[in-house]
């Protein structure tokens, strides 16, 4: 088998990132990573998340994958960078993508971002933003409980839509025009969300920016799959991997991914 992308999250909520990787490029085999056993990551203080972090990636890197995607939000935000530069494998977190997507995007310069309390305390969107263009605005806020309620499957439901409105307030008053969903579980709730910001605010999601910067540095580095050159295409094998019983991984994972999720094995995170 040739090397493998791999993918990790603190949970199920990266399988928003691992689904437009599966779009994108249905050819490459896929190792998913989910920490369901210490999830959630967003309320957590950076040395746990590091620590975490660290873990996740040594399991990947004893898969023999040729890239990691950290698709955790919180886990990029706080730990990736550090952590990156003790491998030789390419590396791609999902912050610095979609800093740049909202950067093309934005016509007004006032930029929102939301996500974890830990994302949002780490202020690591508003830098990435600001290495590239210090004359934007970035204005950014928490918004914890979104993730209990897209792992609930409260999306789209009117408590929801009470929630969102009320944490969104401050970004429909500070008139962004551009709305980072700088979260795994956000996608999820994308309907309400936009419901409340309304039309004329765009919103940039994590997932096709991070699959679209994988496909450039797998071109660039010439390890895109050979099957993605034969004719007909194969497929991509997909293997799954949880740090607690898979059945509670499952039972989410089919409405985050948007299919069935099969194939999943249960690892033990604390060897790493
Ligand atoms: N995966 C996390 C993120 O994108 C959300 C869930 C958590 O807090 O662990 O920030």
């Amino acid at each position: 088998m040739e090397a493998a992308i791999g993918i990790f999250d603190s949970g199920v909520g990266g399988l928003t990132v691992a689904k437009e990787v599966f779009r994108l490029l249905p050819s490459e085999d896929v190792v998913y990573f989910g920490d369901v056993g210490r999830t959630p990551y967003g309320g957590r203080s950076k040395e746990i998340i590091k620590e975490f972090t660290a873990q996740d990636i040594a399991f990947l890197v004893e898969q023999n994958v040729k890239l990691i995607i950290c698709a955790c939000n919180t886990a990029s935000a706080v730990a990736i960078k550090e952590l990156a530069s003790n491998y030789r494998i390419p590396m791609i977190d999902v912050i610095r993508p979609s800093a740049e997507a909202a950067i093309e995007k934005t016509k007004s310069g006032l930029i929102g971002v939301i996500g974890t309390s830990a994302t949002i305390n780490s202020n690591a969107y508003a830098l990435t933003i600001h290495d590239i263009d210090p004359k934007l605005k970035v204005f950014s806020l928490a918004c914890p409980l979104f993730v209990p309620l897209a792992e609930e499957g409260y999306i789209d439901k009117e408590a929801t839509f009470l929630i969102a409105r009320d944490y969104l307030q401050t970004m429909l008053d500070v008139e962004v025009d551009t709305l980072i969903l700088g979260c795994t579980h956000y996608p999820l709730l994308k309907s309400i969300i936009a419901n409340v910001m309304g039309d004329k605010v765009t919103l940039v999601g994590c997932g096709e920016e991070a699959a679209l910067a994988t496909q450039k540095i797998l071109t660039e580095q010439n390890l895109l799959s050979s099957k993605a050159s034969q004719q007909p295409s194969p497929e991509g094998a997909h293997k799954f991997f949880v740090s607690d019983v898979p059945e509670k991984f499952s039972s989410v994972a089919s409405r985050f991914l948007g299919q069935d999720v099969t194939n999943i094995a249960r690892v033990d995170i604390s060897k790493y």
